[in-house]
């Protein structure tokens, strides 16, 4: 009986044919997948990658596969944040290995705008990507120059994984060298709305421990992580509600470029605005950031902890945001994550 009515299921969806795969997610509906509904009459197949992103990655994984694939995206990084000078693309580069890593796993998602469901809200127009993410444009040039050497063959999630190790590297001048390994596979799915995974300005730290506990990450990692805030930029909307709770010279000089303009930017780390180093800790001592999850890392005692060791330890800091950095590039996607994208900002094919 269950057998025949699982028959059944399965027939009905092949005479649907192709619209049992649109809209309404039914070959992949975020973690459950149903491949007997639907390789068949839905479009082109995808090519058969099975893994999930995060449970194979290595060291020098496209050594022998793609040999010029990481030197290619250090090129292209080298040459957006040291030949053309712009460091703000290498925070951008930065920031967007987090926001891809914290929704759905490091699968790329964050670059989509064409996706499998032809939902075109994605993870960038979500909140705390729109109008703020930056970089995209060095990710798509290395993809470009990387399929030119060895076609489908290095993923975009690794691109983007390299080129935060290689931002990383660059702006701090050599001084934070991140193990990266390779081997994530791309997403085919992107929501606007799973960006509400990532924590906002305003949180508190129960606030900020839960949300990177959900990803793996301990309260240690958290505050860790937090300082890349040592460069890069914000907007006066996220912090402009708190004038009257920091260091009041400070605030004067905030309220000075800010104006009344909440979509003005200004320099995270008042004191060395584009190198990635520990200032960020000091300033959070000095009550000198700018939003309150910055601020509320010297209110509770075990992150207080890291905030004065990062300040006060030299190399420290540096440490362990490596490995903060390499772990958060094993984040897991689910099983969506199946291709090597050909493009960066689409999916290979859409089923019709
Ligand atoms: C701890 C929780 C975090 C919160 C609440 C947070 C929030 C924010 C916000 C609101 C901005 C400004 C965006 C804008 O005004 O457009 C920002 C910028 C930035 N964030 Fe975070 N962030 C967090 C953690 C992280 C982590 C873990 C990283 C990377 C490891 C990171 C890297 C950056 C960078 C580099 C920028 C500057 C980007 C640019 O200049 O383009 N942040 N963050
Ligand atoms: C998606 O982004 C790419 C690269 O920025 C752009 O060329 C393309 O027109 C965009 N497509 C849509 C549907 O927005
Ligand atoms: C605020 O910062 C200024 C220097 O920029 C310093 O002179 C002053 O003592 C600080 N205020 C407090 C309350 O620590
Ligand atoms: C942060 O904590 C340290 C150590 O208790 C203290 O010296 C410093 O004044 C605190 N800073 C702020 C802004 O409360």
């Amino acid at each position: 009986m269950a057998t025949k009515l699982a028959a059944l299921v399965v027939l009905v969806a092949f005479l649907a044919g192709p619209a049992a795969c649109e809209g309404a997610f039914i070959c992949f509906n975020g973690w459950l997948r149903l491949p007997i509904i639907c390789p068949r009459g839905s479009g082109t197949p995808r090519e058969p990658v099975p893994s999930t992103s995060g449970s194979g990655l290595s060291y020098g994984y496209y050594t022998t596969s793609c040999p010029s694939a990481e030197t290619i995206v250090t090129e292209a990084v080298r040459k957006a944040v040291v030949v053309d000078k712009n460091p703000g693309i290498g925070a951008g580069l930065i920031r967007l290995f987090f926001h891809d890593c914290f929704v759905r796993g490091c699968d790329a998602s964050v670059l989509l705008n064409t996706t499998n469901s032809k939902n075109s809200d994605t993870e960038r127009e979500g909140p705390p990507n729109k109008n703020s993410l930056r970089g995209f444009e060095v990710i798509y040039e290395a993809k470009t120059a990387i399929e030119a050497a060895c076609k489908n063959t290095v993923s975009c999630a690794d691109i983007v994984a390299f080129a935060a190790r290689d931002a990383s590297y660059f702006l701090s001048d050599g001084s934070i060298n991140i193990p990266m390994p390779g081997g994530r596979y791309d997403g085919r799915e992107s929501f606007a709305s799973e960006t509400d995974q990532l924590p906002g300005p305003f949180s508190n730290v129960p606030q900020l421990q839960a949300s990177f506990a959900a990803k793996g990450l301990n309260p240690v990692e958290m505050v860790t992580l937090s300082g890349a805030h040592t460069i890069g930029r914000a907007r006066c909307m996220f912090f402009s509600s708190r004038f009257s709770e920091m260091n009041q010279t400070y605030a004067a000089s905030l309220m000075a470029e800010c104006g009344d303009n909440g979509n003005t930017n200004v320099n995270q780390d008042y004191v060395t605005s584009n190198v990635l180093d520990k200032q960020y800790y000091q300033n959070v001592i000095d009550n000198k950031v700018l939003f309150t999850s910055d601020a509320v890392l010297n209110s509770t005692e075990e992150t207080r902890t890291e905030v004065m060791q990062n300040a006060n330890t030299a190399g420290a800091w540096e440490r362990k945001f490596e490995k903060a950095m390499e772990k958060m590039g094993k984040i897991k996607s689910d099983q969506q994550s199946v291709e090597i994208r050909k493009v960066c900002w689409k999916v290979n094919n859409n089923y019709k």
